[in-house]
C-alpha cells in the first residue's frame, strides 16, 4: 500500500521524524528555513498531512492550491493559524495540542508574572551593566504577589492552572472573567470568583491574560482598559499576539499609567513593537511559554499522534473540526 505524504513545516524532534517515517513519506524543513505563502503552498501540493507549529497559516487560497491535503496537525494548543472554517469546508481535518502543555504554560506564566511584579530582568540588566554601587532603600521595590488580587481573563485550562497556583500557593484571591461563567465547582476548585471585565481591570493588582485569539479578542487590552487599571497594577500577556495593543501597551509604561508588563507574545512577532524594547519595566520572553523538553516532546508526540490516528486509523485524538470526520 502506497504510504501517505506529510509535510514537516518546521525543524522538529529526529525522534518525531523518524516515527511519522514508520507510516508515511515525510518531507520535513529540518534546515527550519523560513517560507513565503507560496513555498509552502509548493511543498504542501500532493500531501495528505500536514505538522504545522502554530507559524504556518493554512487558510482558503494555501487549502485552493492543495486539494488532496486531508489534516493539518499543530504542535500547539492555539490555532488562530488555521481558518478553520475554511478548513471544514474543503474536508480537511484540524488538530491542535491541548492538555498536554498546560502545567507548563501556567508554571511560565507564573514565572513571568513573578519576574515582572518583584523586577527581576530590569534588576540584572542593571547589575550585569555594572550599575549596582550601594544598596539603597527602593532600589528596584516592585509590588507583592502573595495577599494581592490575582485577576485571569480567559479561564480555560491554563487560566485554571493560574487561579490554582496563585489562591493555593500564593494566598491570593482570585477574580477571573472569560466569555462563560465556570461551573460552581470549578469555580470552588479554583478558588476564583466571576466578575465583569471592567471590575477586573480596575481592582487586580496583577492581571494575566490566557484568552485564545479571534477577531473578538482582538485588542481586549487597548489604551481604554490599560486606562481602567491601577498604576501599580501589572499586565502579563501568556496568549497571543494581537490580544494587547502593544503600543498603547508601551504608551502606558512609559508613562507609568501602568507599573509593568510581563509579555511572551506579541503583534508581528517575532518582530517586537520598537516602543517595548526602549522602556525598562517590561520583561519580554520570545514565546517560550511552553518550552520545557518533556512538554516540547509531548506536544510533538500528539501532533504526530493525530496525523497518524487520522490518516493510519481514521482516528484522530484530539479533531477540532469532527464535522469533517463526520461527513466521511
Ligand atoms: C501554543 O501551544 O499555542 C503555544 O503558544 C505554543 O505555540
Amino acid at each position: 500500500m502506497n504510504k501517505a505524504k506529510v509535510l514537516v513545516a518546521r525543524s522538529i524532534f529526529p525522534e518525531t521524524i523518524a516515527r511519522l517515517e514508520e507510516h508515511f513519506e515525510v518531507e520535513s524543513n529540518q534546515g527550519d528555513q523560513g517560507w513565503s505563502k507560496a513555498q509552502l503552498i509548493d511543498k504542501l501540493k500532493g500531501k495528505q498531512g500536514a505538522f504545522t507549529t502554530g507559524s504556518e497559516r493554512i487558510d482558503a487560497e494555501v487549502l485552493a492550491a492543495c486539494p488532496e491535503l486531508k489534516i493539518c496537525a499543530n504542535m500547539a494548543v492555539g490555532y488562530n493559524n488555521f481558518d478553520v472554517d475554511a478548513m471544514t469546508a474543503r474536508g480537511v481535518l484540524a488538530t491542535n495540542a491541548p492538555d498536554v502543555l498546560t502545567e507548563t504554560t501556567a508554571d511560565f506564566g507564573f514565572a513571568l508574572l513573578m519576574a515582572t511584579a518583584r523586577r527581576i530582568t530590569e534588576s540584572e540588566h542593571f547589575l550585569r551593566a555594572g550599575k549596582w554601587e550601594k544598596w539603597s532603600y527602593d532600589m528596584f521595590a516592585g509590588s507583592d504577589i502573595h495577599g494581592s488580587t490575582l485577576g485571569i481573563i480567559g479561564m480555560g485550562r491554563i487560566g485554571q492552572g493560574i487561579a490554582r497556583r496563585g489562591a493555593l500557593g500564593f494566598g491570593m484571591k482570585v477574580i477571573y472573567h472569560n466569555r462563560s461563567r465556570l461551573d460552581p465547582q470549578l469555580e470552588a476548585e479554583c478558588k476564583a470568583s466571576y466578575v465583569s471585565k471592567q471590575d477586573l481591570l480596575k481592582t487586580a493588582d496583577h492581571i494575566v491574560l490566557v484568552v485564545p485569539y479571534t477577531p473578538a479578542s482582538h485588542h481586549t487590552i487597548g489604551a481604554a482598559e490599560l486606562a481602567l487599571m491601577k498604576p501599580t497594577a501589572t499586565l502579563v500577556n501568556i496568549a497571543r499576539g494581537g490580544i494587547v495593543d502593544d503600543a498603547a501597551l508601551a504608551a502606558a509604561l512609559r508613562d507609568k499609567r501602568i507599573a509593568a508588563a510581563g509579555l511572551d507574545v506579541f503583534e508581528g512577532e517575532p518582530k517586537v513593537h520598537p516602543d517595548l524594547l526602549q522602556v525598562p519595566n517590561v520583561v519580554l520572553t520570545p514565546h517560550i511559554a511552553s518550552a520545557t523538553v518533556p512538554t516540547r516532546r509531548a506536544m510533538a508526540d500528539l501532533a504526530a499522534d493525530n496525523l497518524i490516528g487520522f490518516l493510519v486509523h481514521d482516528k484522530p485524538v484530539t479533531p477540532l473540526n469532527p464535522a469533517v470526520l463526520a461527513s466521511k
